[in-house]
């Protein structure tokens, strides 16, 4: 009796998964295969709402289409944590009280960790907060490389070198991306400059474009997977990167493969044809009524009379309906995110812990000990800045900020007295002074800097926190600064400080400035970036030696402005609309090196309090596909201290038939090592590390000859030496 029973349940059981399968649509059939589920959700769409799925119905949004299960589309800011909700016609905050979030350190500070793994880390952690706040793309990592320290958006990006931006940001995206997130990539290509940004054409030889400027995206695009890509404001060779057959079509799409979606920058998009016709799937920001973007009302008209491809049309439709669907956004189990956990904190104050650079440190100055200091006087306005919310679209509402004054009062933990005067006022500099003395009159610069100096003569030890901040002008979106100095007089109060107090610290917060002022004078210097919000405790630990900095530039400190390559070619910020990048490969440390020119800090530089001894450097050969030979050498911490180094190879060419660079980094890796340990550290070369752009034969190539394999602590301390010879021509790529 029991067989007909199952036979019965069991064609019960086919039946209902036969029903189920004829009810559940293949687009939202998670085990359908990806491309499937894209046509079939393509095929459901009319020509509207396929139209509506181009452009934005908001700030931030496209529509809903209900009928079909899709909800609105949520794009955000970027980079650095998910950014205040604005909108949604303007850019004013919305006023929601449930938009905090976990304010990470700005894009440079975490390129300065060198360390990819917490590129991960805090690419998963915003991710699930975009997911808690339900967005969908994220507007970052932003690589665009750094090309004159000038750039007012050089902080949210990842420095100088392609390899290392470019391995920073895959390590983001894949963390972002694997919480059901698109990451989006910016700002392609070639916006190094905020002057003129919307307009600013750039002229720029071939073999420097794949060489140094595109690199990054092409790491995004193949090695992490990024679902989508942001086009720059300015123009490439007389044409918009938004609407650049050249960029879009023909290298991203075509010969990268890459299958998610263009998006314009906001406002990037400037003629529909263009849009239509040279890669742009999504246009965002346009400074018209939503119906009136380039890709909404105008497109359709000129689809319905036959002007423009419907095939065009479905291809950008696919695009997006494909990162949809990547993202899971019709799935049932689509990660739903977590909001300013400790974790997130956690990961906000280890980027900045590895990030801190420790530039100079005589006579072993740092790390302090609270044991044997009685007063403290911090000094600086920075001191006790919020930083998180500046800089426009990168700006973080943050949940909490711990000021480097709260991170040091944290630390000191009342065993020290510590003192503070701001020493020169910022907010006054820029015409907003809100601190008055006695109502409606603030302190004289003169007054400012005499408390300072007063209170540093009465302490053991001077922590001054100064630097660049965000203000617009500085560190901002939409301006250049105008120099490379510390504004506000900075360098004569620091002079002054150094003079009645020699135990002085400096700190800088923000990107590159000239020190040559007063660095002779002062024994220890700290660079700080934007260092997040729990920047402050981590500056303390690193201050205190609980944390040993491991940081190293991501970018060359030059002496003075006029020796950095744009500058010293009068190639900034171009004349009449253009700018020519006639330095071509010779960008950062590529520059100084070749041409021999002394940086103030080099490329990769940054000290430790314990010392790292590098030896016995051998080539293997490699497993001949993935890689050619294998760079082993060893790394001992012959020091007191537990601590990490960041180990960079670099390889030169003796006799390029094209020139090249002295040297480029070709692979690095960080180690962290007890006091006395030992590890023998592997970098693997795969043809690619050897080859060029030949912008005749348009292939990557590496040439039979001998190449110098230099691994060293920074592009100017090359430790250890080999000589190799690459046995044949090889096509890269
Ligand atoms: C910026 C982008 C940003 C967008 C949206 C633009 O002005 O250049 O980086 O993602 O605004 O805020």
């Amino acid at each position: 009796m029991k067989k007909p029973i199952l036979v019965a349940l069991a064609l019960a059981t086919l039946a209902t998964a036969a029903t189920a399968a004829e009810t559940t649509p293949v687009y939202l059939d998670t085990n359908q295969p990806l491309e499937k589920r894209v046509d079939d959700l393509l095929s459901r769409l009319t020509l509207e709402e396929k139209i509506s799925l181009l452009h934005a119905d908001s700030k931030f949004t496209t529509a809903a289409i209900p009928r079909l299960g899709l909800s609105r589309r949520w794009l955000d800011d970027g980079p650095h944590g998910v950014r205040e909700d604005i909108g949604p016609d303007t850019w004013a905050p919305a006023g929601r009280t449930d938009d905090f979030s976990t304010a990470m350190p700005a894009g440079i500070c975490l390129a300065a960790t060198w360390n990819p793994e917490l590129g991960f880390s805090e690419g998963e952690a915003i991710g699930q907060e975009a997911r808690a706040r339900g967005k969908d793309i994220m507007l970052g990592p932003g690589v665009n490389i750094l090309r004159t320290p000038l750039c007012g958006r050089n902080f949210e990006y990842l420095g100088e070198d392609p390899l290392l931006s470019g391995a920073m940001c895959s390590g983001y995206i894949r963390g972002e991306q694997s919480q059901d997130i698109s990451s989006c990539v910016k700002h392609f290509a070639l916006n190094n400059q905020e002057f003129e940004r919307g307009s600013i054409n750039v002229e720029v030889d071939e073999r420097a474009l794949r060489e140094i400027y595109l690199p990054a995206f092409k790491a995004a695009v193949q090695d992490a997977g990024v679902w989508s890509v942001m086009g720059a404001y300015n123009q490439l060779r007389g044409q918009h990167c938004c609407e650049n057959d050249y960029l879009l079509n023909k290298i991203l799409k075509d010969e990268w493969g890459f299958k998610g979606l263009v998006v314009s920058d906001w406002s990037g998009a400037h003629d529909t044809r263009e849009c239509a016709l040279n890669g742009l799937d999504l246009e965002m920001g346009t400074d018209r009524k939503y119906n009136d973007f380039y890709l909404a009302q105008p497109y359709l008209d000129l689809l319905k009379k036959g002007e423009l491809p419907m095939t065009g049309l479905d291809e950008k439709v696919r695009r997006n309906l494909r990162v949809m669907i990547a993202t899971r956004v019709l799935d049932p189990g689509r990660k739903t995110g977590s909001l300013n956990t400790a974790a997130h904190q956690a990961v906000a104050r280890r980027v900045a812990e590895e990030g801190i650079v420790l530039l100079k440190n005589e006579n072993h100055l740092l790390p302090l000990d609270v044991k044997t200091l009685k007063t403290i006087a911090v000094i600086g306005e920075n001191a006790t800045r919020l930083q998180a919310h500046g800089g426009q679209s990168s700006e973080i509402k943050a949940f909490y900020e711990i000021t480097p004054l709260a991170g040091i009062l944290n630390q000191v933990d009342r065993q020290v007295a510590v003192t503070y005067a701001m020493g020169y006022d910022a907010p006054a500099a820029s015409g907003r002074s809100t601190r008055p003395k006695t109502a409606g009159e603030p302190f004289s610069a003169a007054e400012l800097a005499d408390r300072a100096v007063a209170a540093a003569r009465a302490a053991d030890v001077v922590i001054f926190v100064g630097g660049l901040n965000h203000d617009i002008g500085l560190d901002c979106e939409s301006r250049d600064r105008k120099d490379m100095k510390l504004p506000y007089g900075q360098d004569e109060l620091i002079s002054k400080i150094v003079a009645a107090n020699p135990k002085t610290i400096v700190v800088l917060e923000g990107t590159m400035v000239e020190m040559d002022a007063w660095l002779g004078q002062a024994p220890a210097v700290l660079q700080a970036w934007y260092p997040g919000m729990e920047g402050g405790n981590a500056l303390a630990k690193v201050l205190f030696g609980d944390v040993n900095p491991s940081g190293k530039l991501p970018a060359t400190f030059p002496k003075k402005l006029a020796d950095s390559p744009a500058h010293a070619l009068g190639n900034y910020p171009g004349t009449n609309g253009t700018v020519t990048y006639a330095e071509g490969l010779l960008v950062g440390y590529r520059w100084f090196d070749t041409k021999q020119t002394e940086p103030l800090f080099p490329f990769g530089f940054g000290l430790s309090y314990t010392t790292f001894e590098y030896s016995n450097l051998k080539l293997l050969p490699g497993d001949g596909t993935n890689s050619l030979v294998t760079a082993q050498f060893d790394i001992q911490n012959t020091g007191a201290r537990a601590g990490a180094e960041i180990a960079q190879l670099y390889v030169h060419q003796n006799q390029p038939r094209l020139p090249r660079p002295e040297k480029e980094l070709k692979g690095f890796k960080k180690v962290f090592l007890k006091p006395g340990e030992k590890q023998t550290v592997t970098i693997a070369l795969d043809k690619n590390a050897f080859a060029f752009y030949d912008p005749q034969q348009k292939i990557w190539v590496a040439e039979k000859d001998g190449f110098a394999i230099q691994v060293g602590r920074s592009s100017r301390q090359i430790e250890l030496r080999a000589d190799y010879q690459l046995p044949e021509r090889m096509i890269a790529k």
